[in-house]
């Protein structure tokens, strides 16, 4: 495997790559590996000639006051993981040699980042996208593969590649769960042993909406409130950000479950801030 650092590096690569007729298939990332990382390596493994991974903890997502310093890093054992699942080059650049000193030039969907978490971070997809389109100039890849459990971040960057006539395919995989139900984040070692003992009831929470919709209830506030109230008695340490039904693609919230509808969410528990998201109707 090769460690490529800098924007040449990894572009004339690609480019050699492509030359030569391989196809390649990227995995964007910011490091610490765990099992949902793994998969998204795996699974874009299986797509194409080459995989190129980038891990790049990209300052122009994070907001002031938010975690760019504390975000946790482990580049050794991220290298040593990526290379034993078989990447051809994991590119490590500098927020330096990423972004120019005077770097002004943005891309934004902001009718889809408006909400969710887009409300309580408004930089965050504008910082999303920007780096995700950089790396797709810099790779060419003809896949890249990323979570649903970041759902908006992947509407985002669907709508994103369609509007720009971008020539990549993107592939979303499922969200790799804990034996208790707790979506996968680098986030999770934020959390004290208690919280992390609460945190799959954000999960619990939202498996009983779909419950319900099973059963046959539609409206969305009696979803919602049936989820606050379940929090409220088995997750106290929890602090709800936002729980919201919308339109999986649109994004565009709901009042009554139809074909389609996701439900998302954002808990506070302590310094950690978890998403979770269902697909209500699957
Ligand atoms: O999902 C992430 O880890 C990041 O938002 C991404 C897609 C790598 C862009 O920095």
């Amino acid at each position: 495997m090769q460690i490529l650092k800098t924007p040449q590096d990894i572009q004339s690569q690609c480019r050699k790559w492509r030359d030569d007729g391989a196809s390649v298939a990227l995995v964007p990332t910011m490091g610490y590996y765990h099992a949902g990382h793994m998969d998204l390596m795996r699974h874009a493994r299986t797509l194409a000639d080459k995989l190129v991974v980038s891990l790049f903890v990209n300052p122009a997502q994070f907001g002031p006051g938010e975690d760019l310093a504390a975000y946790p890093r482990d580049s050794e054992r991220d290298a040593a993981i990526a290379r034993d699942l078989g990447v051809d080059a994991l590119f490590t650049p500098t927020p330096e040699v990423m972004y120019a000193p005077d770097h002004a030039t943005w891309v934004a969907v902001p009718d889809l980042a408006r909400g969710l978490c887009g409300a309580a971070r408004p930089v965050h997809f504008r910082g999303v996208c920007t780096v995700v389109l950089k790396l797709f100039m810099l790779t060419s890849p003809d896949v890249a593969v990323f979570g649903r459990k970041d759902w908006q971040q992947l509407a985002i960057i669907r709508r994103m590649a369609r509007d720009l006539n971008l020539p990549v395919r993107i592939e979303g995989r499922p969200t790799v769960r804990e034996e208790d139900g707790l979506a996968l984040s680098s986030r999770n070692v934020y959390m004290t042993p208690e919280e992390r003992a609460q945190a799959p009831e954000i999960r619990n929470g939202l498996l009983l909406a779909r419950e319900m919709v099973r059963r046959g209830e539609r409206r969305v506030p009696l979803l919602t409130q049936a989820v606050l109230h379940r929090w409220a008695e088995h997750l106290p340490l929890g602090r709800p950000d936002y729980l919201s039904v919308v339109h999986p693609e649109s994004l565009e919230p709901l009042d009554a479950v139809g074909d389609a509808a996701l439900m998302a969410c954002a808990v506070r528990m302590g310094k950690a801030r978890l998403i979770d998201n269902i697909l209500l109707t699957a």
